[in-house]
Formats: structure tokens, C-alpha cells, sequence
């Protein structure tokens, strides 16, 4: 599997043969000012919640990619209202077949609003079952002990989670989720964006470390393999 970040929450997985996007959010990003969308394409767009941050250019990345845009039925709901076609709404529960694998919406403890006030449903992360291997995508969440499901699910190459505290979970409880999830393979997002969610990123590495697990923090615009 591959995995291309692109700031913030915003990168793109290769796995079971296609590319998914999650929560692309690229105008006004600081972090993403030299990503050209022009070199980004996508089968599905999975959106964990509807914050601008995740959502801001989710109607543009579906209308340039021709993608399947994935998320609660309320955020599908809303993406068809906004001028997006192909969607497929959700909820928190059901292991949905797809033509990659298998995806579970879990839980996810945040809040999920869109910038024009809409309810966005209850935010969610997502575990996936690919040919490739398993992954999960927390999206913006606190730790919760509902990651503890997550090994009933999958077998985990690796997770992405957030760590940039302030909005999200830290380094620290990033750390107590890998070992919830049974995951000693973490890729970090939604950290050194703006000063709320500033970091040090080679503390972060080495109390992964220390822990015995390892935190990979790909460049923007940069592809590790998984
Ligand atoms: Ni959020
Ligand atoms: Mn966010």
C-alpha cells in the first residue's frame, strides 16, 4: 500500500487497486500552498466529518476526480446539495463491501458541522479490509476506548491518526490508541498546520520510539510505501 500526504488531515491511499482521497481540504491550507491538483487523481473521496478543514475542497476534488465521495449520510446528503453526483452515505455499524475491500464507519469522538452550519451527522473514522492489507483512519478524534474494537475488525498494517492535540488527540494518547488498535505502525497528521496544533516533531518520533512503535511523518506531497 501506498500512502502520498498532503497536509493536515489531506492524503491519498493506494490500496486494493484504487486510490482513495481522504478529506481534502487544500484552499487555504498553509501547508499545501505547492500541491498541484492538477496531479491528483482518485476513485473514492472519504470524509470523516464535515469541519472546513476536511471538507473544504471536497466538492472541487470530486467534480476534477469523478471520485465516489464516501462519509455519514448527512455529509452525503450535503455533497448532493453542493453539486456532487456520486456518493454513498453511511453510518457507524454495518462492514460495507466496495470494489477495494470492505469499510467499517467507527467511532470517532469529535464534533461535525459544515462552514455554512449544516449538520454533518455524527463524525466517524474508518476501518478498511483490502486484498493489500488493513488500515484505519481515525480522523479527528479524542482517544476512546471504541478503538479497542477496532482488533475484532482488522489487522492493522498501519493507522493514521491525528496528533497535533488542541482539536484532536496528542502524541501521547496517539500512542495509547496504536496500542488500543494493536498497531505499532502510525502515520501522524493534522499537526503543524497553524500554532494551536505546533508540535515537535523529533520529540514525537522518539517517544513513539521509546514505546516501541514507530511514527511516520511523510512530507507534503511526499508517498511512503506500507
Ligand atoms: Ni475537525
Ligand atoms: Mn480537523
Amino acid at each position: 500500500m501506498k500512502l502520498t500526504f498532503y497536509g493536515h488531515g489531506t492524503f491519498l491511499i493506494e490500496a486494493g487497486g484504487r486510490k482513495i482521497l481522504f478529506d481534502p481540504f487544500f484552499t487555504g491550507n498553509p501547508v499545501a500552498k505547492d500541491v498541484n491538483l492538477d496531479n491528483i487523481t482518485a476513485d473514492y473521496i472519504f470524509v470523516t466529518h464535515g469541519h472546513g478543514d476536511h471538507t473544504g475542497d471536497v466538492v472541487n476534488m470530486a467534480q476534477r476526480t469523478g471520485a465516489v465521495c464516501v462519509g455519514s449520510a448527512e455529509v452525503a446528503n450535503w455533497l448532493n446539495k453542493n453539486g456532487v453526483e456520486k456518493v454513498h452515505g453511511m453510518n457507524h455499524g454495518g462492514f460495507i463491501p466496495f470494489d477495494f475491500g470492505k469499510v467499517k464507519g467507527v467511532n470517532a469522538i469529535h464534533s461535525s458541522s459544515f462552514g455554512d452550519g449544516a449538520y454533518a451527522g455524527n463524525p466517524m473514522g474508518f476501518v478498511f479490509n483490502t486484498a493489500e492489507g488493513d488500515f484505519y483512519v481515525s480522523g479527528d478524534t479524542a482517544l476512546t476506548m471504541d478503538m479497542q474494537l477496532v482488533p475484532l475488525w482488522a489487522k492493522l498494517t498501519f493507522s493514521v491518526f491525528p496528533i497535533g492535540s488542541n482539536y484532536t488527540m496528542d502524541v501521547q494518547d496517539a500512542i495509547h490508541a496504536s496500542d488500543f488498535v494493536k498497531c505499532n505502525t502510525v502515520v501522524g497528521v493534522h499537526y503543524n498546520t497553524w500554532p494551536p496544533i505546533a508540535i515537535d516533531t523529533k520529540k514525537a518520533i522518539a517517544d513513539f520510539g521509546k514505546a516501541g512503535k514507530t511514527l511516520l511523518l511523510p512530507a507534503v506531497g511526499g508517498t511512503i510505501e506500507l
